[in-house]
């Protein structure tokens, strides 16, 4: 008789991963009354209000001297190009594994990315791919601490100075992680954050920036008001968009923040269990564990599965069989985005970017990383021990049974992401259907 669910047994986890999030109370409730009932609803005109709060207890957080807050990671990942000064013709060295945004926020500030390999150790930039890809026109690098995995701070920085370029760290996706006790978001020149609603600080949607140099707040506070002064001074030095965050964003941002350092720490220390217990299975890796990541903030839990280790069963074929069981995993963004169209037939779509021919763009190792190795959960499978604990025992039960996985007759594609994302976005429906 069968014993895994691919094959029609009990499934490990019958109902599937309990999703915790968003985490909400009466606090968020009465934050949200208390703006309504004020009248105050957008924060140009409340400059004592609940996003002033945010920005101040954000920059605190973050360890920067400025933080301006804005309504999404995207337009925050625009805001801080332009506030850099890095426009057309510029170059933006950009990893080819992130979400979309980090390398189409360059293109609609003017600049052109360009997409370097990932490390496979980390599955971050890869600072000797960066190093190569240098030429004149290159202004910026972006490390993207993908998933909250922080990028290596020590030698981007050190390329950076080198170099002289400016450094925008993407940390939409690792709020509360630190590189040698620094979070990240305040070791480059300028970063931003991200607070969608899958993201381990959210307001449903909302972004921020944080920085230290006096110059870069001058033209960022300049380019997120498009408007007048009540005093009647022109505010607005470059034509823009209005990236604000409005107030209600604001009062429920201040409280999530309230919870966000116990929020973390409960990630970080499931996320040390979760590397230590994959690290006892057979065929099954963490990413690599480096001392310099004194904190590891997660958006995505990922991890390295080695075929030839699995009698050279398909990468896609064990994640199959391990959503039956009841836990919901897929490749997350790690498709190369020079593969992604919008950069693959860019010469076909309105935008504009001189001569690059992303279609001829080759990164082995993320190339090999998305298509055979990479493991991907979201991160609020971390926010509870049962749950890591419920992924671990459906792992082990397709370890112990893994002849009957070898041999189970489903049929083994080479890329289901589409599929993958599908029964992801399908199983947290079902989840958050559950709470
Ligand atoms: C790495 C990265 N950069 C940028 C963004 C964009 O953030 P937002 O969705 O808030 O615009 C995201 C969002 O998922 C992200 O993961």
């Amino acid at each position: 008789m069968a014993k895994l669910a691919i094959n029609g047994g009990k499934p490990a986890v019958p109902k599937g991963i309990k999703r915790r999030w968003p985490i909400y109370d009466g606090a968020e409730k009465r934050a949200l009354i208390e703006v309504l009932e004020s009248g105050r609803w957008c924060s140009r005109l409340n400059p004592e209000g609940r996003v002033a709060e945010v920005e101040k207890e954000f920059a605190k957080l973050v360890g920067t001297k400025y933080c301006r807050a804005v309504s999404s990671g995207t337009t925050a990942l625009e805001l801080a190009i332009r506030a850099c000064d890095i426009g057309f013709g510029d170059e933006i060295i950009v990893p080819a594994v992130t979400f979309l945004a980090t390398a189409t926020s360059v293109i609609t500030s003017g600049a052109v990315p360009i997409f370097v390999d990932i490390d496979p150790e980390s599955y971050q930039i890869s600072p000797d791919a960066v190093e190569a890809a240098i030429t004149e026109r290159t202004r910026a690098i972006l490390p993207v601490h993908y998933g909250g995995y922080p990028a290596d701070m020590d030698r981007i920085t050190e390329i950076a100075n080198k170099h002289d370029l400016f450094v925008i760290e993407d940390s939409a996706e690792a709020h509360g992680t630190e590189w040698r006790g620094r979070k990240v978001g305040s070791i480059g020149n300028i970063a931003c954050f991200s607070f969608q609603m899958g993201k381990p600080l959210t307001c449903g949607e909302g972004g921020a920036i944080t920085y230290d140099e006096e110059a870069l707040d001058v033209d960022t506070f300049s380019l997120t008001r498009t408007m007048k002064t009540p005093r009647g001074e022109k505010t607005c030095y470059l034509p823009t968009g209005n990236w604000r965050m409005s107030e209600f964003a604001g009062a429920v941002l201040l409280v999530q923040l309230s919870r966000f350092k116990e929020q973390t720490e409960i990630r970080h220390q499931n996320g040390e269990y979760f590397a230590r217990e994959l690290e006892k299975i057979e065929g099954l890796s963490p990413l690599k564990r480096d001392p310099r990541i004194t904190k590891q903030g997660y958006f995505f839990y990922l991890f390295k599965y080695d075929s030839a280790k699995w009698n050279g069963i398909h990468r896609n074929h064990f994640m199959e069989a391990l959503r039956a069981e009841g836990v919901a995993c897929g490749t997350a963004h790690n498709e190369p985005l020079y593969q992604n169209p919008i950069f693959r037939d860019i010469k076909k779509s309105y935008l504009t970017v001189p001569d690059v021919d992303y279609a001829s763009f080759h990164c082995p190792e993320a190339e090999r990383i998305h298509e055979n190795e990479v493991v991907a959960m979201l991160n609020h499978v971390l926010m509870e021990r049962k749950s890591v604990d419920q992924i671990l025992e459906a792992i082990h039960k397709l370890r112990d049974n893994i002849d009957e996985l070898k041999s189970s007759g489903s049929e083994v594609k080479r890329n289901s992401r589409t599929r993958g994302l599908r029964s992801l976005v399908q199983r947290v429906a079902n989840n958050i259907a559950q709470v």
